[in-house]
């Protein structure tokens, strides 16, 4: 392997044969690490996103510690709402919160078109990446226009969203103008990670799982595909991978909504998520992440069905269904990626 662009990563995206299946994990830098916890011990969260030379040393912890065959941008999907000027910060513990909400037509004249200027560090902290990866690809990604409203609508963490449904039914053209202004800013900031050398994409819908089917397709789908189309556009040898929490009766709509690769969380087994995605797609996931508190011995059965699943599938990234809960044992993760190469070496 010489090049990102023949990583088992990216040829497992592009459905082309592998030497084994890839593997890396959402959340694989954090808290798990204590070299992150310590990094990170008088820096706040936002500021470390910000500054390249953290970014890459966090970027590339879990690269050297497990072994894994992706690296993920050390970010957050707030990151280009704060470039755009929008106040807002991240509350250990807690997620993004943001000072005014944004819930009426007025609030969107606080929330600009991102140029790529606004976001040099982002395209420095890339360029930092991408020379010491070598072939180890790079995964860019961005926050999906509903996932990102739902932070914006609600002024932080949700349970029920009620306050973000109540503006999309209440105010639909409103929430329109709202979402393609999350699309744009989405789009933006891919392309940055994109123009400087990420090898790949991944549109995080986290929330989209609470909305239902009707719902995603009418209000929500047209946003995340015009961030996707938007990539195929620009970047078309950069693959998209399109990812949601409980997106079990979501998951066709959200493949065809342009992606190559469709997340897969641990309700859905990718046998049935191949199924319902019409055999047309790759597959990222699935493990439990709680399963990472189990013992060794059920674990290493649910990660040996789930490769086996993987093989059948059109292609397949081995991945948790969400991210890593932060009291994970790091040496599990490690244990994981071993076996997840050595029982799918071709
Ligand atoms: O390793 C990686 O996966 C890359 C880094 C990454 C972070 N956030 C770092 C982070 C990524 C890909 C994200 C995306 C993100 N941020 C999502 C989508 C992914 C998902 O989990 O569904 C969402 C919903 C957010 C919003 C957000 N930011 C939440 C819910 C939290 C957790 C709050 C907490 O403290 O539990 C954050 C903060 C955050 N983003 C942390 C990290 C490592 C924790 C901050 C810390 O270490 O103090």
């Amino acid at each position: 392997m010489t090049s990102p662009v023949d990583s088992p990563l990216v040829r497992a995206a592009r459905r082309q044969d592998v030497p084994h299946t890839p593997v890396w994990f959402m959340r694989q830098a954090g808290r798990s690490l204590p070299e992150y916890r310590a990094i990170r011990q008088d820096v706040g969260m936002l500021e470390s996103c910000r500054t390249p030379e953290l970014v890459a040393e966090i970027t590339l912890q879990p690269v050297r510690r497990h072994g894994v065959d992706a690296a993920i941008l050390f970010s957050d999907i707030v990151v280009p709402l704060m470039a755009v000027g929008l106040d807002l910060d991240i509350v250990a513990g807690v997620g993004p919160v943001v000072a005014e909400p944004v819930r009426a037509r007025s609030d969107l004249d606080r929330l600009p078109e991102l140029a790529p200027e606004a976001v040099p560090d982002i395209a420095e902290s890339v360029r930092l990446l991408v020379a010491e990866l070598g072939a180890t690809p790079l995964i860019g990604f961005a926050g999906a226009p509903f996932t990102l409203a739902s932070y914006l609508v609600e002024g932080g963490p949700s349970k029920n969203h009620e306050r973000t449904k109540a503006l999309m039914h209440g105010d639909p053209q409103l929430w329109d103008d709202l979402c393609a202004r999350l699309a744009q800013i989405s789009l933006a900031f891919l392309r940055v990670q994109a123009d400087h050398g990420a090898s790949a994409v991944q549109l995080f819908d986290s929330w989209a799982g609470h909305l239902s089917r009707a719902d995603y397709l009418r209000h929500v789908e047209p946003h995340s595909r015009a961030v996707l189309a938007g990539m195929a556009q620009s970047h078309p040898e950069v693959p998209r991978i399109h990812f949601g929490v409980g997106t079990g009766e979501l998951l066709a709509p959200m493949a065809d909504a342009g992606a190559d690769v469709i997340g897969v969380d641990y309700r859905v087994s990718l046998a049935d998520a191949v199924e319902r995605t019409g055999g047309r797609y790759a597959v990222q996931g699935n493990l439990d992440p709680a399963l990472l508190f189990a013992p060794w011995e059920p674990l290493e059965r649910r990660v040996r069905e789930i490769v086996e699943e993987g093989r059948a599938a059109p292609g397949h990234i081995f991945n948790l269904g969400h991210g890593v809960l932060p009291t994970t044992d790091p040496d599990v993760l490690t244990r994981v990626v071993e076996l997840v190469h050595e029982v799918s070496v071709r």
